[in-house]
């Protein structure tokens, strides 16, 4: 298992670009299930999350190619021999659950295992099966398997009792292809099921309202092949923000939707951090140690969750106390005990955490415990006296490309080891 080895006291300079969403990719891969053309996407980020969705649709049959060069992938759900791809897969990735939608949509069936708890809760999928009933399929539960059927879905309408980003794209990509209107209330409002409604317009789908909290999906015979080039990923943004900041250094970070990555800017801003939005772009100077600030994380286009880490990584070393609010996950404070190591001053409370600022951090020995816990252990490593060893770095492939690379480019001292 590989370790990423930070010396810490750099001031980060420079410019990163950032890459495509992976929480886009993700769920517009399984969203090729329902046609049988191709699709072809453009700037695709090869993530190991990426490489098990497609794993996920070959396993069903989908011819799928990948050109690492062009940065492109090309699917065709021509000949899908399966509705049940192997569990194997399944439980490496949590979001392989979104192609049950096009699956049932499509083929009128689909057995897929339960995703199981993860590290940051146990994630229930109550709502993306409430939507399917809705639409009239069978939906049973049995010896770890979902199996849905269906004759052909019917429009309806949905209310989400929370605004789930996955209930919202399953319900989406299966109502595309029913008969009739379907309306989802209280609908997750994220850039990135704004992405996927916009892929399948592209294909041919009758979608209005997507990035509000009321989607309308006029169902259509069926749909065509297109070409798609996915958004720039917000999260991986706010990771470099954040780590200009945290060094008091001075980055351009480049490739970015401003309206996306407006909770982030604003908070640091509200903690002194200097940012310059240009078009695309913005520029994040920190002259000087940042104030603690509050924080309460939110569905879009509230601070999302997936920043929640890496700013309490930040806030280790503010001036003053800062209480962080984890309002979407249940048990998302994993990367707490590795900051304490590092010398954080931080304490659970419920839901919240209050951290209180201090004057520096000391490198140690931790472990990445997800993908964000992951990235908040790098950035306070950066800021860091002395040497910081991460180790189960393959939580950062899932959602990072080239994070060693882009942070060296911009001064780091940081390696990728390979442990035996
Ligand atoms: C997506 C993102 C993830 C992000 C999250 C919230 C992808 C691949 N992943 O995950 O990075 O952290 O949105 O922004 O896009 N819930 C239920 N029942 C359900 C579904 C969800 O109770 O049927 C709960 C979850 O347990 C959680 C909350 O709703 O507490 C939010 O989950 P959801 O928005 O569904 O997140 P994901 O789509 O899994």
């Amino acid at each position: 298992m590989d370790s990423i080895i930070i010396s810490g006291g750099s001031k980060l300079t420079g410019k990163v670009k950032i890459s495509a969403a992976k929480n886009s990719v993700l769920p517009i891969i399984a969203a090729s299930l329902l046609c049988p053309f191709e699709c072809k996407l453009e700037d695709i980020p090869f993530l190991d999350d990426v490489y098990v969705i497609c794993d996920v649709l070959n396993s069903v049959g989908a011819n799928i190619s990948l050109n690492k060069k062009s940065n492109r992938i090309s699917i065709k759900a021509d000949n899908i021999t399966s509705i049940e791809p192997p569990y194997e897969l399944v439980r490496k990735m949590r979001a392989s659950f979104l192609v049950i939608g096009p699956l049932l949509s499509r083929f009128g069936r689909c057995r897929i295992s339960l995703p199981g708890g993860c590290n940051i809760g146990t994630r229930p999928i109550d709502l993306h099966l409430k939507g399917f009933c809705a639409l009239g399929a069978d939906v049973r539960l049995g010896h770890g398997y979902v199996e849905a059927y269906c004759n052909k879905l019917k429009g309806a309408k949905i209310y989400l009792d929370f605004p789930s980003v996955g209930a919202t794209e399953n319900i989406m990509m299966a109502a595309v292809l029913a008969q009739g209107e379907t309306i989802i209330e209280n609908a997750a409002e994220e850039p990135e099921v704004v992405d996927l409604s916009n892929f399948l317009n592209s294909m041919g789908a009758n979608i209005i309202g997507a990035g509000t909290d009321t989607i309308r999906i006029i169902g259509v015979k069926e749909l065509k092949g297109t070409t798609h080039q996915v958004i720039p990923d917000r999260i991986e943004a706010g990771t470099y923000m954040v780590a200009a900041a945290i060094t008091q250094g001075s980055v351009v970070v480049e490739n970015v939707i401003l309206e996306h990555i407006r909770p982030v800017i604003a908070k640091l801003q509200e903690a002194g951090v200097t940012v310059i939005e240009e078009q695309n772009k913005v520029k994040v100077v920190a002259n000087g140690v940042p104030k603690a600030v509050d924080i309460k994380t939110m569905p879009y286009p509230g601070f999302p969750t997936d920043m929640q880490a890496q700013f309490m990584a930040l806030m280790s070393i503010a001036k003053g106390t800062s209480i962080i609010t984890e309002t979407v996950f249940e048990n998302r404070f994993m990367h707490v005990t590795e900051l304490k190591r590092m010398g954080a001053n931080i304490k659970i409370d419920g839901r919240s955490a209050v951290v209180e600022g201090t004057a520096k951090l000391t490198g140690a020995q931790v472990k990445a415990t997800d993908l964000r816990a992951g990235a908040a252990l790098v950035l306070a490593g950066l800021v860091a006296e002395g040497k910081t060893e991460i180790c189960e770095v393959h939580h950062l492939d899932r959602g990072y490309v080239n994070i060693v690379e882009k942070m060296q480019s911009l001064g780091a001292n940081i390696q990728r080891i390979q442990k035996e």
